[in-house]
């Protein structure tokens, strides 16, 4: 565990990883129960469930989403933190604030596909899902572990690099959650976007998604959008970066969720031999899937 200030002892708070059905889970912040009752939740048209690997980006498509609503006004999203107005599905007490929510109902997850509602996984609402360059994925989760008091803080790059290659993390393999959601695709409302798109061309991106939800913004709406969703100005907006998370969950003096922002930051961590080797592995378990990567 990450030693957070404030807890003399992290134990108390019995976070571990826990496997149900295949699928690694966090205790204490998660519960199999609650996650098994997801699928059987009711889902309308206006529903909206933005779906990412861990560290994919999605607290960004919190920002964006968040704007999208209020037509770029800013001040209209500083009633309530992104964490709450979009949480995660498959947090402990989820389910009945998403019952009582009123709509558009946008939500966040990390889930493989066989565990979201089923009527999203047959067409109703939309899925949007968040792809980013895997190795700077690792990157990112081997940071995030340092500070994370509920993820085991790794002994060092290498270790953490075999855990996740291995799928022994919170969001199991990367390879399976990506080929699941996208051979679903056809089966629901779903677009798919990347991490380095939004990199390259903000603007672009969240006219995608505007087009995707229906959503018709004026050219200074949307401005606004990308003015507000771009790293520098969501480090400066508590609503977005959050540093409001209690220190229970994040020791924020170790780390950031806004960290970087960057694409490529693999080439920092990775040895020649664990790239030569993780593309090998991306050749043979991507090798069915009909996707092109452009990463860099
Ligand atoms: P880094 O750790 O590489 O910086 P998630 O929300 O899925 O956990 O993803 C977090 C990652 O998305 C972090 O990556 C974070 O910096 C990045 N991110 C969040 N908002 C961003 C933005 N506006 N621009 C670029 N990257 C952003």
């Amino acid at each position: 565990m990450a030693d957070c200030p404030g807890i003399d002892n992290v134990e108390d708070f019995k976070y571990k990883l826990i496997t149900h059905r295949g699928f690694h889970l966090i205790s204490a912040i998660h519960s199999p129960e609650e996650v098994d009752r997801i699928q059987n939740w009711e889902i309308q048209d206006s529903d909206v469930f933005v779906v990412t690997y861990p560290k994919s980006g999605t607290i960004w498509l919190q920002q964006i989403l968040s704007l999208i609503e209020a037509r770029g006004d800013i001040e209209a999203t500083k009633d309530q933190l992104n964490s709450e107005r979009m949480p995660w599905i498959e947090l402990i007490g989820s389910e009945e604030k998403f019952i009582s929510a009123t709509p558009p109902r946008i939500r966040v997850t990390h889930l493989q596909h066989r565990f979201v509602p089923i009527s999203l996984r047959q067409g109703t609402g939309k899925v949007i899902y968040v792809a980013r360059n895997p190795k700077d994925i690792l990157v990112s989760y081997y940071h995030f572990h340092k500070y994370a008091c509920m993820l085991e803080t790794p002994k060092d790059f290498n270790e953490f690099y075999e855990k996740f290659m291995e799928g022994q993390v919170y969001g199991n393999c990367w390879f399976e959650h990506i080929k699941t959601w996208y051979s679903h695709r056809d089966e629901m409302n779903f677009l798919y976007i990347t991490y380095e798109d939004m990199i390259k061309d903000l603007r672009s991106e969240v006219e995608r998604i505007c087009v995707f939800l229906g959503k018709d913004l004026s050219e200074n709406e949307l401005e606004d959008v990308v003015k507000h969703s771009t790293f520098k100005n969501m480090l400066n907006n508590k609503q977005a970066n959050y540093q409001q998370i209690p220190i229970s969950l994040l020791d924020q003096q170790n780390g950031s969720f806004l960290r970087k922002g960057t694409v490529g930051d693999w080439k920092n961590h990775f040895t020649v031999a664990q790239s030569e080797q993780f593309d090998q592995v991306f050749q043979e378990k991507m090798k069915d899937v009909l996707l092109s990567f452009v990463w860099d």
